[in-house]
């Protein structure tokens, strides 16, 4: 696991979306994971941003996202499939065949989550996935207690999530009980897994995801079983980690030599 820590959110940023933007360059047909939530409505309006000062396009890409409430038709304004719209496809102009959510208004949830773990196998499996992480430790909505060798499926929300999330719904409105989510072993078979934390109340689940067992108590704590997984962090959610120092060590202010520097218009990296 390269654990690459930043003095700045802007630069965790700037880097999750840098590498999203070399993978693209590199292999313009990429076949990519993407999330939502909150830490990364920055990221999309970096990678909105890049594309359209050329550096980099996305409609010859795959697109598959982590994760959809059950029961939220794709155009309800809550759905993970309008955030993605609002945040990122719209912008871009992406054309539908480029990009997939699961359903959430299937009629028969769990042959929608087997059918879409199916899809992204017949696309290659997926070379880049971007994840984030919940304050209980979850990826995609693998909550804990999730098994480690899980596929896409349908799965019970975690109170501390629903709670978490009960502030993208409005106040006379119910925050759905279950989603479909990548499993956990769809996450592990990416080529590379790329985990953007930012923000203190991250810094414990994010401490137990690096040092932490191996545990489904902590689904996140499974990415130290991949074998290319970038965990990017800001100062505020690295916080509880015990080895920083080795961390600062190895890649000092989260530099690797990996990422030319990347200039994103609109987002001047703070020092
Ligand atoms: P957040 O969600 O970015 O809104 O904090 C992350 C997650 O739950 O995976």
């Amino acid at each position: 696991m390269k654990v690459l820590i930043f003095r700045s959110r802007e630069r965790a940023v700037v880097r999750a979306a840098g590498e999203i933007v070399q993978q693209l360059q590199a292999r313009p047909a990429s076949v990519l994971g993407l999330a939502t939530g909150g830490t990364m409505d920055p990221v999309y309006a970096a990678l909105i941003a890049a594309a359209r000062d050329g550096q980099v396009a996305f409609d010859r890409a795959t697109m598959f996202n982590l994760d959809e409430y059950v029961g939220v038709p794709p155009d309800h304004p809550r759905s993970y499939e309008h955030y993605m719209r609002t945040h990122f496809f719209d912008a871009l102009n992406l054309p539908d065949r480029t990009w997939r959510l699961p359903r959430g208004d299937a009629p028969d949830p769990a042959a929608e989550a087997e059918a879409y773990e199916a899809r992204i196998a017949e696309a290659g499996g997926i070379d880049l996935q971007l994840l984030g992480i919940g304050a209980n430790g979850h990826i995609g909505f693998n909550e804990p207690s999730s098994s480690l060798s899980s596929r896409t499926r349908v799965k019970t929300l975690h109170r501390r999530t629903r709670d978490d999330n009960a502030r993208f719904f409005g106040p006379d409105e119910v925050v759905p009980t279950t989603a479909i989510t990548m499993g956990i072993a769809t996450i592990l078979d990416s080529r590379h897994a790329l985990l953007l934390a930012t923000g203190a109340a991250k810094a414990q689940a994010v401490a137990a995801m690096i040092e932490g067992p191996v545990s489904a108590r902590c689904p996140a704590s499974a990415l130290q079983l991949h074998r290319h997984a970038t965990v990017v962090l800001d100062e505020d959610a690295a916080q509880a980690l015990e080895l920083r120092d080795y961390y600062d060590t190895v890649h000092p202010d989260g530099e690797d030599g990996q990422m030319p520097a990347m200039r994103i218009p609109g987002l001047e990296p703070q020092a």
